[in-house]
């Protein structure tokens, strides 16, 4: 079941609260220079991006998708790692607030060429962005860059580490299709997560966020695919999907991550689809509520059946890639509000995490 939150005030007792109460005063809502994962929020800064996040998912619905919020900035998109709709996303959130954005491609960059991973936040720091967004095969890469750099960074995925703004707008979704107004948590719904959750980004960061706004999490996955001790993270572990999805409200699938792997993880395909695969058939099975997720690229017909992803109510596949350009618009504004000096966002230059 899910229930509203009473107030979001986990912050230090000293932070005054803001004018309508709901979160600590100005930079205090979100004292963090960067986004570089889940992990290092609270679950009331999580709660203020989502709901600074519902301001853009109505500009977004309309004719004209155009803010001036980051007139004037430069935002970098540095993707090290092959990516569309997490690019796209990104760079549709920096040109509707106004910034101008910049791409840069690793296959067309001096990375090829051998430059080192610092060498890159160098000359990215050199060119004065004010905000560099970072997908990177390697776990740890996009922290290792923020600590060389002078602005705001955000991880856009980082090997099998975190990738949090997917797990801002995959709640931001479940509390959209579950009718929950601003300020509500996920308290008590009833989340299971299958696929290969030992490379998946996406699940970590999702575990992190669900379980922080109360959600009850099943985790399914081979057992090749499980990381060991994943309890630890708050959530239950199975290999059998069915019983992974009892009492489930939300299922979320994850594609297996090959690029990641190596060697042979699972015996094949067409198994893993009959163990692991919310098949037409088993999506048949469920309650007429459940709803279904994926974060995208899908794999059809090996983790999920084309019926189900695109099921006309009850797939949640297409909101989440909406939701995706307002969480990544609330993102790039919040974090760069100390550069704009936004009234309230200015002194606490020093204090930042
Ligand atoms: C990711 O970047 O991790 C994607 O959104 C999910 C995937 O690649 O399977």
């Amino acid at each position: 079941m899910v229930s509203m939150t009473e107030s979001n005030q986990e912050a230090s007792p000293k932070a005054s609260q803001s004018a309508d109460g709901r979160y600590p005063a100005g930079g205090l809502a979100f004292p963090h220079r960067d986004l570089t994962g889940i992990s290092h929020l609270a679950r009331h800064e999580i709660l203020y991006l989502l709901d600074e996040a519902e301001q853009w998912l109505v500009l977004n619905r309309q004719r004209h998708k155009h803010a001036e919020v980051l007139a004037g900035l430069t935002i970098i998109n540095a993707f090290f790692e092959n990516s569309t709709r997490t690019l796209l996303s990104f760079e549709i959130a920096g040109k509707r607030l106004g910034a101008d954005v910049v791409n840069m491609h690793a296959a067309t960059s001096s990375v090829k060429k051998g430059e080192t991973l610092i060498d890159t936040a160098m000359t990215l720091n050199a060119m004065r962005a004010d905000a560099i967004v970072i997908r990177h095969a390697s776990s740890g890469a996009v922290q290792l860059i923020a600590d060389k750099v002078d602005c705001p960074v955000l991880n856009a995925g980082d090997g099998s580490h975190e990738h949090p703004t997917q797990a801002l707008l995959d709640a931001l979704t479940i509390r959209h299709a579950l009718g929950l107004p601003r300020q509500s948590d996920l308290n008590g719904l009833k989340v299971t997560i299958c696929g290969d959750i030992l490379h998946s980004r996406v699940a970590r960061s999702n575990i992190l966020a669900l379980t922080a706004l109360g959600a009850v999490v099943n985790v399914c996955a081979p057992p090749a695919l499980m990381p060991a001790e994943i309890e630890a993270m708050g959530v239950r572990p199975f290999h059998d999907f069915d019983a992974a999805l009892e009492g489930a409200e939300v299922v979320m699938m994850l594609r297996l991550q090959q690029e990641r792997m190596s060697g042979q993880f699972i015996p094949s395909p067409r198994e893993y689809r009959h163990l692991y695969g919310l098949t037409l058939e088993r999506f048949g099975k469920l309650p007429p509520n459940v709803l279904v997720m994926h974060p995208g690229p899908m794999n059809r017909g090996i983790e999920i059946d084309s019926q189900v992803a695109d099921h006309p109510t009850r797939s949640l596949i297409t909101r989440q890639v909406e939701s995706g350009v307002a969480i990544r618009m609330a993102c790039l504004d919040v974090l760069t509000r100390r550069t704009r000096a936004v009234p309230g966002w200015t002194e606490m230059g020093s204090a930042l995490a």
